[in-house]
């Protein structure tokens, strides 16, 4: 990873600063606030894509003197012991090309130390949702994303903060985090972004090789072919969806479910969400769908 130098410097309008320090950053938020500013933050791993510049645009868009802050982390925590850690792409510098280009002014971008100096311990639990879906294949990944999350808004202090639908079942999760540990700022979920071929924005999306790459926009086709029966009821948008994901062997689905927005059961009619996760090769992909029963 590339080295980024600590800045002394604070909040510099119009320009990019990069800030490795907490306490720095957390003095140029609360400065910035006592200035009548409003902070949104926008939390990423890093490997920027258009997904990424989406949120970034949402939360320069947002009404108010807004100060956007972009936050670039690799969160060890939330990774497990065979996971992608140590192959997650860190392009730092053109990262932080991506954040002048959008108009990007703070830029928090920690080590793992910074956030996890020697001994920290505390975590985050989250309630029993974070154990199904994605959690039910990724033991501890939720608590790993709301600890740091919950961190970043501790330092970061924003008022606003921004998340893709993409990642469906961590926006409920920070949600109900926000509400339950009553932090003093607003989620906003972004719509997923697509490729043109409806394969949706995703840094892991570089894993997969020319042939991975051409079935992968299945799951997005399976998604949609389902939410377009929904007059027919759950049992008919789950059977197709699951019939276009079947047809190709190389996809190894580890769920297809239909849930209500909040990921509670499956409601009976209105508003629902269809949710999947698969593996091409050794690469999971995951996709959703709003679906109105
Ligand atoms: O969605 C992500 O990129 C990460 O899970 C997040 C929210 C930045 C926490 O590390």
């Amino acid at each position: 990873m590339t080295s980024v130098a600590r800045t002394t410097g604070g909040y510099r309008a119009g320009e990019l600063t990069v800030h490795r320090v907490p306490a720095e950053v957390h003095a140029v938020s609360r400065a910035l606030r006592g200035a009548g500013r409003r902070v949104a933050l926008v939390p990423t791993m890093g490997a920027l894509h258009d997904g990424h510049r989406e949120l970034i645009r949402h939360a320069r868009l947002l009404p108010g003197s807004t100060v956007t802050a972009v936050s670039i982390f690799v969160n060890p925590l939330q990774f497990g012991p065979n996971e992608d850690l140590s192959r997650y792409p860190r392009p730092l510098e053109a990262d932080l090309e991506v954040l002048r280009e959008e108009g990007v002014e703070l830029a928090f971008v920690p080590s793992v130390d910074d956030m996890y100096p020697p001994g920290a311990q505390t975590r985050i639990v989250p309630g029993p949702l974070a154990d199904e879906l994605e959690g039910a294949i990724r033991p501890g990944h939720f608590e790993g994303v709301l600890t740091v999350v919950g961190k970043l808004f501790q330092i970061v202090a924003p008022e606003i903060a921004i998340f893709g639908e993409k990642d469906y079942q961590q926006l409920v999760l920070l949600q109900k985090m926000v509400r339950d540990l009553n932090f003093p700022l607003s989620i906003v979920g972004v719509p997923t972004v697509r490729e043109p071929d409806g394969l949706a924005l995703s840094s892991r999306n570089a894993y997969l090789s020319d042939e991975q790459r051409t079935l992968a926009p299945l799951l997005q086709k399976a998604l949609t072919e389902g939410a377009a029966v929904s007059a027919r009821g759950a049992d008919a948008v789950l059977a197709r969806a699951r019939d276009v994901l079947a047809a190709e062997p190389a996809l190894d689905v580890e769920y297809l479910e239909l849930r209500d927005p909040e990921l509670g059961p499956t409601p009976a009619t209105g508003r629902a969400r269809l949710l999947v996760a698969a593996r091409l090769g050794t690469t999971r992909l995951i996709d959703n769908v709003p679906v109105q029963l």
